[in-house]
Parts: structure tokens; C-alpha cells; sequence
């Protein structure tokens, strides 16, 4: 048994992160969107996207850098697209606003476009495209962050690790789910190797030529084109430096539906075949099948359904439940259910 990891339910982790931020002053509603993003973050297996990020949002509350209570407006607006101010509120807020939205479009019109300024930190890219996936919609997220990434052959940060997803429904309720930082590591999952005392975390964030490094490069800054510059908002090394809130984040988003019912007949089967096809490639080696974007989240929402709750390491929970005695909270309570190695 693995002893320095617990479980957790999700209902538990899920009305832990509302109280403390309730707690800290946030609209109810707010605070729920947010928990709901950073508990499917830890059910997917990125554990750096969920209760590992509490502290930073209770921070952005409690210093009042991040706004606790409104609603984003929209600026702009055609059929096909919005641009959308988030007027400073929780990354997550700003984000089901505009998936909303751009589904809305493309079931009236087959495609929507939304992007928005004054946003802030929206966890996982994933949550957002997936929504799509609901109306047998193709979906896209896109944010820009703080610089932490160097360009291929430059010396200074000038982008953040800019996430890209795009999510496709398949057939039988199959997709293909594609979430990933534009570095080779994402940010969170360096930090999360600190929080848990482990000696060597992976890699730097420096784009190596001899290695295609520019091609992330080159993401990262497509990223730029579809938030910061296309919704006006902060963009490259404008965005404020990564956790230190001595101004608004003003991030830029991106939220993209598109309705495949507008486009060729049969797209479920073609997109179930794609996957099948990949799926079924006799692997180099034999024990690691080869598998689709997706797949690893699929296998930790699995493994969690069978252990009955999230695994977490016991000093990310006692780090939060640190957190939560200073602001009044319950602390978080595991359950007594073994992790096993
Ligand atoms: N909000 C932000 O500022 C921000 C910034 C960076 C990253 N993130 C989030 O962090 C999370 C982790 O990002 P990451 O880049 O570390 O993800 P990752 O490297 O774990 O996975 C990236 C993608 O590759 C797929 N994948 C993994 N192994 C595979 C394999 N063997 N075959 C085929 N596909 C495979 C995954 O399904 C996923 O779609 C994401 O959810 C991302 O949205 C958020």
C-alpha cells in the first residue's frame, strides 16, 4: 500500500474547494464552477490542475487582484462570434460564459467563435472543449498564461505554456480528447513534483531547435494570435509574471464550437474508425499499447471509479487543509481506503 497517498470522494474535494472559497468571499456559483473545473483536472489524472491550484485562487480572492462577484458581458457580437469581457472574474466563470455561447452558435449557425479579454487562470483546456462533445460538437479551448516558456534560440520567457484542446465526439459516446500545454512539460506538473518533495522534477522550458522545439514555439504563439491579440487582452511578456498578483492577469481565451452536421455526413463513424485505427497499431513495445488523445485521462477516470475517490499525495492535502485552518474551513477528510502502489 502506497502510504504517503489517500482518497478522497470527489462530492468531498468538490465541497472543500466551494468552502474555501466561499469563505474567502466568493459568489457561490463562481465558487462552485471553479471546484468543478479543478476536481475533473485531478479525475483526468492532472493532478497539478486541480486541489493542487486551490491556494492560488483562495490568494486572488482574498487579495481582491481577482473580482469575487459579476457576471463577463458580452462586448461584441455577430452570429457566428463574440468577443467577450470576463470583467476580471474566476478563470472558470469566464470560460462556461463563453463555451456556452460559442455552442449556442454552432447550433444555430454551425460554427462559434467566442474569445475573451480580462480573464483569468481557467484549469484545465480540457473542460472547456469537452463541453462540446455534449451536442456531438467539436470543441477547442485555447488561454494564454504567464511567460515561463523561451522561444526557440531566445535567451529571455516571452510566452506562457499557452494550452491548446480540441476534443471530437466519436461514436458510443468515444472521443478524441487532445489537452496539452504548447511546452514539453506543463508548469503545474513541476510544482506539483516540489509539493511533493520529490528530489528531480522534469525538464526545462526552453524550446530545443535540434529536437523541433519550434514547433511548440510556434504553438505557443498561435495560441497568442487566437487570445491575447484577437480578444485584445494581455499577450507575451505583458502578462503578468506567473503568481505574482501585483496587477490583473487580463489573460486572453478562446472557446470554439463547430456543429459537424454542417459539414460531411457520417463524421462519428469516420472519427470512431480514426480512433479504432490507431487504437488496434501493433505497438513498438508490447506491453505500451498505442493509444489516442484521451485515453490516458479515460484510464484515470477508470481507476478512480474502481478505488471509490481521487488519489491524492497526503502533502497536497495537508498543504490545502493548511490552508483551509487559516481561512475557517473544514479540512478536507479522506477516506480510509488503502491506495494501493
Ligand atoms: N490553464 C493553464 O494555464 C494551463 C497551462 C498549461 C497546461 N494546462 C493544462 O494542464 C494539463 C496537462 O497538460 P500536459 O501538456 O502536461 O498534458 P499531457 O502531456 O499529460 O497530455 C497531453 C495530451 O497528450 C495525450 N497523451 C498523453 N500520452 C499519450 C500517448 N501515449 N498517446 C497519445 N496521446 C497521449 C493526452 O491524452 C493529452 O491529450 C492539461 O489539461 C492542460 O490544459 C493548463
Amino acid at each position: 500500500m502506497n502510504m504517503s497517498r489517500c482518497l478522497i470522494t470527489q462530492r468531498e474535494v468538490q465541497s472543500f474547494i466551494e468552502g474555501c472559497m466561499v469563505a474567502v468571499g466568493t459568489k457561490p456559483g463562481h465558487a462552485k464552477s471553479l471546484a468543478e473545473v479543478l476536481v475533473e483536472g485531478d479525475h483526468r489524472g492532472h493532478y497539478s490542475h486541480g486541489l493542487n491550484r486551490m491556494d492560488m485562487y483562495v490568494k486572488d480572492i482574498q487579495t481582491g487582484i481577482c473580482e469575487k462577484d459579476g457576471e463577463p458581458t458580452i462586448v461584441k457580437e455577430s452570429v457566428a462570434t463574440a468577443l467577450v469581457n470576463g470583467n476580471n472574474l474566476l478563470g472558470p466563470v469566464v470560460g462556461n460564459f463563453c463555451m456556452d455561447l460559442a455552442i449556442r452558435k454552432a447550433r444555430e449557425v454551425g460554427i462559434g467563435w467566442v474569445v475573451a479579454h480580462g480573464s483569468n487562470h481557467f484549469g484545465i483546456a480540457g473542460y472547456y472543449s469537452m463541453q462540446a462533445l455534449k451536442e456531438n460538437m467539436i470543441g477547442m479551448s485555447y488561454t494564454n498564461t504567464s511567460p515561463l516558456v523561451m522561444p526557440t534560440r531566445a535567451k529571455e520567457c516571452t510566452l506562457g505554456t499557452n494550452p491548446i484542446s480540441v476534443a471530437a465526439p466519436a461514436k458510443d459516446g468515444d472521443s478524441f480528447v487532445l489537452d496539452m500545454a504548447t511546452s514539453a512539460v506543463a508548469l503545474g506538473k513541476v510544482e506539483l513534483h516540489h509539493r511533493r518533495a520529490q528530489r528531480r522534477g522534469p525538464g526545462a522550458h526552453r524550446g530545443c531547435e535540434e529536437t523541433g522545439g519550434y514547433k511548440g514555439y510556434g504553438l505557443g504563439l498561435m495560441v497568442e494570435v487566437f487570445c491575447g491579440i484577437l480578444a485584445g487582452a494581455q499577450y507575451s511578456r505583458h502578462v503578468r509574471t506567473w503568481k505574482v498578483t501585483d496587477k490583473v492577469a487580463d489573460l486572453g481565451q478562446c472557446f470554439v464550437a463547430i456543429n459537424p452536421e454542417n459539414f460531411a455526413a457520417g463524421f462519428n463513424d469516420r472519427m470512431s474508425d480514426l480512433l479504432t485505427l490507431h487504437r488496434n497499431l501493433e505497438p513498438a513495445e508490447l506491453d505500451t499499447p498505442v493509444l489516442s488523445p484521451g485515453d490516458p485521462e479515460r484510464s484515470n477516470i477508470e481507476k478512480c471509479a474502481k478505488l471509490g475517490g481521487i488519489p491524492y499525495h497526503i502533502n497536497v492535502v495537508n498543504h490545502m487543509n493548511g490552508v483551509a485552518k487559516k481561512i475557517g474551513v473544514t479540512p478536507l477528510l479522506p477516506t480510509n481506503v488503502p491506495v494501493p502502489e
